[in-house]
Parts: structure tokens; sequence; C-alpha cells
């Protein structure tokens, strides 16, 4: 009896891995007091103005994507290894870190330059404050997350690795270059938690922020089993029926009328520049429409028989839009399906890294095959590969520069 239980749910299991975690009295007690203190004493959050339009509801189905994929994440290593006290802090810590993304992802501005931004911070660190798992009161509580392993929260930094020239010293075009950022990495995190539990995202940013290079990131890193992806820039052209067309293009027929992928992957579709279709005469965009027939009831209807019926399975939207372009918003009863997340501008700390980390790949990759001495790259501050290392000593042998050259190369470089 047992046995064949077991067996049905593991089924259930291959069936659905999107079936959200099984949790247990201790967490549901943790999350049940949590949700109504955080978000029902605190109606007024969700109304402060964010970079586009957001439901209250939306806040809370982003939150729960996030506990979902946390839990799916650490549940096994939660029930084994920890106490019930240290479990209850842990959960404490997820929901923390879910509802301030669900809550206050979509706040303008990286920092806290945003008046709205800044309130939502401090009422969020008040509410807190009495829980074990209290966010750090030093900077922002975006730049932290929690580590259940080591039991407390840790910096974003921490995960920001140095970019690295290729080892085998081919060039790279420059608009492949991509340099890791405190906002990069954890956007990304947030892209694949969500791919993870099957909900679309939308990061919402000005003209140049990186939206679109953080998405090209995640899906040049997705699992081919997994995840099978498709690219669709939309532009004041597009409309449903080309949209369709990108679709269908990737999906199978998987039975009788039902299309999607084979063995479980995800189609994960993503639409570049959200709002750029052109709005008819009724205010109404096309494959925006579209899309929400999609997300709301999974189906296209055949253009040549339009009385029959496709089924679309497995087809996950994620997407970018700059609300200062095209239409500015889209229709909020598709926008409601996204978790949206703002994408800031840089400030100017992380605009030198990226910049510093530019150059010192360029020269690193270049003085010693085109050039025959010029920086010493003891300028690139900590040497990255094997290159700078030999580069440096090389150089400076050769170089005709003056030593105040090389300080003032030196100087900006490490900036
Ligand atoms: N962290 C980064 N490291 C290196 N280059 C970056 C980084 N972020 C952005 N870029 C570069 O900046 C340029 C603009 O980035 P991207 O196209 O992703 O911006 P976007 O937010 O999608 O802008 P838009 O709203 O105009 O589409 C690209 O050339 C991209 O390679
Ligand atoms: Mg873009």
């Amino acid at each position: 009896m047992e046995r064949s239980k077991h067996k049905q749910q593991k089924k259930e299991e291959y069936d659905n891995p999107f079936a959200p975690p099984e949790i247990d009295d201790l967490a549901k007690s943790v999350f049940l007091t949590l949700f109504p203190k955080f978000f029902g004493e605190n109606t007024e959050l969700s109304k402060m103005k964010r970079i586009t339009s957001i439901v209250e509801m939306g806040c809370v189905q982003t939150t729960c994507a996030i506990i979902d994929a946390l839990l799916q994440d650490h549940l096994p290593v939660i029930k084994k290894m920890m106490e019930d006290e240290q479990q209850k802090l842990t959960y404490e810590a997820f929901f923390c870190f879910a509802g301030m993304w669900g809550i206050g992802g979509a706040f303008e501005g990286a920092s806290d330059s945003n008046a709205e931004l800044k309130q939502f911070i401090q009422t969020w660190k008040v509410q807190n404050a009495n829980l074990k798992a209290k966010i750090p009161d030093t900077g922002s509580p975006f730049d932290h997350y929690f580590d259940p392993e080591e039991g407390k929260w840790v910096e974003w930094k921490r995960k920001v690795v140095e970019y690295e020239p290729s080892a085998e010293g081919e060039e790279v075009m420059f608009s492949k270059i991509f340099i890791p950022t405190v906002q990069t990495v954890r956007l990304n995190y947030l892209v694949t938690q969500h791919v993870k539990r099957k909900r679309t995202v939308l990061f919402v940013g000005s003209a140049g922020t990186g939206k679109t290079a953080v998405i090209r990131g995640f899906l040049r890193t997705c699992q081919p089993e997994k995840v099978v992806h498709a690219t669709v820039n939309f532009n004041s052209f597009t409309d449903s029926a080309n949209l369709q067309k990108s679709i269908e293009t990737k999906v199978e027929k998987k039975v009788g009328k039902t299309y999607g992928l084979p063995s479980n992957k995800i189609l994960a579709f993503f639409i570049d520049d959200l709002n750029m279709p052109y709005v008819d005469k009724y205010g109404t965009q096309t494959p925006i429409q579209l899309m929400r027939q999609v997300i709301d009831y999974g189906v296209f209807f055949d253009r040549d028989h339009l009385e029959e019926k496709k089924f679309i399975e497995d087809l996950l939207f994620v997407s970018c839009m700059n609300p200062k372009a095209g239409s500015f918003s889209v229709d909020t009863r598709l926008q409601r399906q996204f978790s949206i997340f703002s994408f800031g501008t840089p400030d100017s700390a992380i605009l030198k890294s990226v910049y510093r980390q530019i150059l010192a790949g360029h020269l690193v990759m270049n003085v010693d095959k085109n050039w025959h001495g010029m920086v010493s790259l003891t300028a690139s501050s900590k040497p990255t590969s094997k290159h700078s290392r030999g580069l440096s000593m090389n150089l400076n042998s050769r170089l005709p520069l003056r030593s105040s050259t090389i300080n003032s190369i030196s100087e900006n470089c490490r900036r």
C-alpha cells in the first residue's frame, strides 16, 4: 500500500516537476505567521510608485515563486541537517528575502536614491527587526542573500567573479564581453529561480542598463536538457501572427492538439523590448494580447481553421522592456502575470569597475601580441590570469614610457 503510494507520488513528481515543494507543519506555521504580518499590515507598500504598474497579487505571487524555488533548492539539507530552531530561522530568512524582492523588486533605482525605495527599505528593516533571521543593518538589504548552509546573510558581492579574458588568448568581440556586477549577479539569480518555478519574468529599466545582456547570459548557461530557448525582438511591426509563427516553429506536436517540448523541457521564450509593438486604434497591441491568451488559457487558434484550437504547453516567457520607450507599459492584464524587477542604472563605482576590467582584459590580450611595449600591466591591479603576470614583467623591460605616464595609466585602470 505504502509502496504504491510512493510510486504514485514519484510519478506525480515526474509528471510535474513544477509542483510546489512539500513543506511540513513547521514551515507552514512560519509562513502563515509572516505573510499576514508583512503583507496584511503593510498594504500601502504595494501601492507605492514602481518603475511600471504592478498589482498586489503579483507581489504575493513573486514572493511565493521565490520561496518555492528556495525550498526546492534547500529543503533536503534543511530537513536532514537542522534542528527545529535553525529550520525556523531559515524559513524566516527565506520569507524576508522573497518578500523583499516580491514587494520591493520593482522600485525604480539601484540604490536608496529613490525616496520610495528608501521608505520601503526602512519599513522592511523595522518589520524584520524582531525576527531571528534579521537582515543586516549595513547597506541595502537588496545587497544580501541568505545562505542556509552558513546560517547567515551574505553579501552578493561574494558571488561576483572578476572578469577573466579568454585563457586561450582568443580575441573576444567587444559586444560579447560581459562583466558581472552585483546587480547582474542577483538578477541573474532571480531569473534562474523563476524559470525553475516556471514563472514569467519581466526586467524593466532604462536603455543600456544591461537587461538584454543578463537574459542572454542566463540563456547561454541553461542546461540544454532542461531548457530550450528562443528569442524574439519586438518592434513596431511585430503582430500576433509573427509571434504565433515564431512559437509554432519551436514547439512540436505531443498528442492530439497539444503542442510543446518532449520530456519535460521548458521553452524559455525571450521577448526583448516587450512594449515596442504598435498600439492599434482600439488601444491594444496584438502580440501582447496573444501572449496573455497563451499564459491565461494555454491556447492558440489555428489561423487556417479558426474553429480549431492548439493547446500549448511548456512555454515560458522571459521579457525585458524600457519604460521610457514604445508604449511605455503594456496591458496590466499581461503585466500582472510577470514577476517584475527593476534594472537600475549602474552607479559610477560599478561603471568604473566594468571599464577597468574591460580595459585590463584588452591590454592583457593585445599588448603582448601587437604592441612592442606600452603599459605596465601592474596597472590592471590584480593579475587575473597567467597572461597578466607574464606581461607585467615582459613590458617593464621594453617600455619606452616615462614613469609618470605609467603611473597615470595605472591609476586610471585601478579606479
Ligand atoms: N555588465 C556589463 N558588462 C559589459 N557590458 C555590458 C554590461 N552591461 C551592459 N553592457 C553592454 O551595454 C550595452 C547595452 O546593454 P543591453 O543591450 O543589455 O542594455 P538594455 O538594458 O537591454 O538596453 P535597451 O533597453 O536599450 O534594450 C551592450 O553593448 C552590453 O554588452
Ligand atoms: Mg535590450
